[in-house]
């Protein structure tokens, strides 16, 4: 559609201004010290600084937006500026003032929620429930988009097996179906049904690929695995982002068997342009460029550019290479110019998409000011958090609470705003978010707070209940936040022990970015609520939840490891040829389980449900399996209806349990409703040792239930 406007633009553009479409930049910070805002970062983190001396430093510096660089066509893309002003201040420049006045494209990490800051998407996955994350996501377009932005990088659908990588919690946890269901839905939400109106937002899939397979847990970590596994496991939720329109993709910061997915020419050209037929942007992640000198791929920065570009990175987020070299690598014949221009045409391809050469300036302040967290937001973040939790146990049904029930609260998490949103959440403010103290309040419960564990027996003595708020810190997971010990930490245990000896009982809210390692709260506290970092309607859809206003209904989509020694932890594993059991020389640990505390797919509800009539018979091209679900119990609750195969004996060894569907089932106390799922063939089948497609054949056995350990099963022949 925008082909010949693209071309003619392409006709008119100099080097220099097709090199300045590929290069995307944040605003520095200048001002009341002289070192970088990263350096600044480094400094708070390893304590050179305390938080308010970073906070007033912050507070003097001033923003420096290259504006000499936008004048003069140099610069082509933002990321990080996420307000209307300064967005169309800048945009401005870039219409009136450059020679050829296109627009900028402004990006953002817009991963859950803007202002309304909704559930981590590891939170939200456990929703198991499509309808909400593309409602979750639409939220956040609209909020942001009134800010200003025009793409966001997200979704992040990397596959992640391993509880100690801190990104984790920016996906939808260990399960290949799960992130793509879940990516899929999220590109929807975001884009909307027209890309060119001014509250739909490009989606950038991320990272590209395997970023979540990072070895050992640490981030950015090398990648080194099968090219079956790869394809089986981690590349399916990419596509099907891209099937469901991304319009851009974020390579990842890790290499894939060698070569960094940075200037990784079989990613991004074979595959993603060829094979999968992509003809949108993409972007690299942060200085990542640049770092393949760091991998041990290039000599130096310009060497990078020039195998970057070759391999099909199109912009460049802040490492300068291109903008430094580029021009010069295509005036000395190292780079065809050809190269470059197709770059630059997928810059200007999705700058037309978005609307941008019709109307640059999608927003404005008077739309920001009323976008903002409106109360249909709130209700949406408040659903999205509800159906996020996770009841892990309720022994002696203590929850929910009675509605007079005189509770005491510990734990500084009950209390701190700034805790609920979990990592990336830019745009979050503290004073946005509802904590369960302040939530209390508001709701006239019977209360006592102590935020360190003061007044315990005396708050002990006059309270019916006694709820621990504990786990971990927002700055605990994310980007850059893997952890080799992911227990509770002392202070924690020592609460939760303490509130044992009291003989009152105990539930324990957990706040989190990652499976814990947890055995002993599962073994010792009677009622545990996964409650993540549920966004701003923490306090209030804790006590929902607490309170039995909603049943829970949340299913934990990535395995709570026994032990961290067991990580990497996941249910869709092989068996061996020894699988663990009692007799010595089996596949084991010698100090600790083969089993999790918690597995894949589990969650509790008010309620309890029953499977029975299980039926699975080959149709034609696909297999098909009812069952019929009842809930037996006297509330109205939801369960989510998990369908696992395994192919018993196949070309090469297949996992124990794969997810092949799932649906949110609403029953009434005492109703009773059928389930179907359809399995196409194709679903089945896997590569072989030579990389070719084989089909599923012979026995395969299915497993229907309400969690990845399901007995009601049934065999059929293929
Ligand atoms: O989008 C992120 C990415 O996930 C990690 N590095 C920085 C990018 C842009 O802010």
């Amino acid at each position: 559609q925008y082909e010949q406007r693209i071309q003619t633009l392409l006709s008119n553009m100099t080097l220099e201004e097709k090199v300045g479409q590929l290069q995307q930049c944040g605003p520095s910070l200048v001002g009341a010290f002289d070192v970088s805002f990263d350096e600044l970062l480094n400094m708070m983190f390893d304590g050179r600084i305390t938080k308010e001396e970073f906070d007033r430093l912050m507070g003097t510096a001033q923003q420096d937006f290259h504006e000499e660089d936008l004048r003069a066509g140099r610069i082509g893309s933002y990321n990080g500026i996420g307000d209307a002003a300064t967005a169309n201040r800048l945009q401005k420049i870039a219409v009136e003032e450059t020679r050829l006045g296109i627009p900028l494209l402004f990006g953002y990490d817009v991963i859950h929620g803007f202002r309304t800051v909704t559930p981590i998407p590891l939170a939200e996955s456990c929703a198991w429930e499509p309808a909400l994350w593309e409602k979750t996501g639409r939220v956040a377009a609209e909020e942001a988009t009134a800010a200003g932005v025009h793409l966001t990088f997200a979704p992040m659908v990397d596959v992640a097996k391993d509880a100690r990588w801190g990104r984790i919690s920016e996906g939808a946890g260990e399960d290949v179906l799960l992130n793509s269901a879940y990516g899929a839905a999220k590109v929807k939400g975001f884009q909307g049904d027209d890309l060119s109106k001014p509250d739909a937002m490009a989606a950038c899939v991320k990272h590209f690929a395997a970023y979540g397979a990072g070895e050992a847990g640490r981030d950015y970590n090398r990648v080194d695995m099968s090219m079956q596994r790869l394809w089986e496991e981690y590349m399916p939720p990419y596509k099907a982002c891209i099937d469901s329109g991304a319009r851009a993709v974020m390579p990842a910061f890790n290499d894939i068997n060698g070569v960094p997915c940075t200037a990784n020419p079989w990613l991004l050209r074979d595959i993603l342009r060829e094979k999968w037929g992509f003809d949108g942007l993409v972007i690299s992640d942060s200085n990542a460029i640049a770092e393949c000198v760091d991998h041990g791929l290039v000599e130096d920065k310009r060497d990078a550019a020039k195998q970057a570009i070759q391999a099909g990175m199109e912009m460049d987020m802040s490492s300068n290479s291109y903008a430094e070299y580029l021009k010069n690598l295509v005036e000395s014949g190292e780079v065809p110019e050809r190269v470059v221009d197709e770059a630059a045409a997928d810059v200007l391809r999705i700058k037309f998409e978005l609307g941008l050469f019709d109307n640059p300036y999608q927003t404005s302040e008077e739309r920001e000011r009323g976008a903002m967290l409106t109360e249909g937001s709130r209700a949406v973040a408040r659903e999205a958090a509800v159906k996020s939790m996770v009841l892990l146990k309720n022994e002696n049904h203590i929850l929910p609470l009675k509605a007079d029930a005189r509770i005491g609260i510990f734990g500084a998490l009950a209390a701190d705003q700034g805790q609920m949103t979990g990592a990336w959440a830019i745009g979050a403010r503290p004073e946005d978010c509802v904590s369960i103290v302040e939530a209390c309040g508001a709701r006239g419960i019977s209360y006592q707070y102590s935020e360190d564990g003061k007044d315990l027996l005396k708050i002990a003595a006059s309270s019916d209940v006694l709820v621990a708020a504990i786990g971990e810190q927002k700055e605990e997971s994310g980007e850059a936040a893997s952890r080799a010990d992911i227990t509770l930490g002392k202070e924690d245990l020592a609460l939760v022990r303490d509130l044992l000896a009291t003989g009152k009982p105990v539930a324990v809210v957990l706040f989190n970015g990652r499976p814990l390692a947890i055995p002993e709260l599962a073994e010792h506290v009677p009622a545990i609520l996964e409650a993540w970092h549920p966004g701003v309607e923490a306090g209030s859809a804790i006590l929902d939840v607490l309170f039995g206003e909603v049943n829970p209904s949340g299913k934990l989509t990535a395995t709570f490891p026994a032990a961290v020694g067991q990580c990497p932890m996941y249910y869709a594993h092989i068996n061996t040829g020894r699988p663990g059991g009692k007799s010595k020389f089996t596949s084991k640990y010698l100090d600790a389980p083969v089993e999790p505390v918690y597995p894949f797919g589990y969650g509790l509800s008010y309620t309890t449900f029953a499977y029975d009539n299980l039926a699975a018979e080959q149709t034609g091209e696909a297999v098909h399996v009812s069952v019929s679900v009842t809930n037996t119990g006297s509330r109205d609750g939801d369960e989510i209806v998990q369908c696992y195969v395994q192919d018993a004996a196949a070309k090469r060894v297949r996992p124990v349990r794969q997810l092949k569907g799932f649906e949110k089932v609403s029953l009434r106390a005492g109703e009773t409703k059928t389930v179907d799922f359809v399995i196409p063939f194709a679903e089945l089948s896997y590569y072989d040792w030579n990389m070719e497609k084989v089909p599923c054949e012979g026995i395969l056995k299915v497993y229907v239930g309400g969690d990845s350990r399901a007995e009601l099963s049934r065999e059929i022949r293929i």
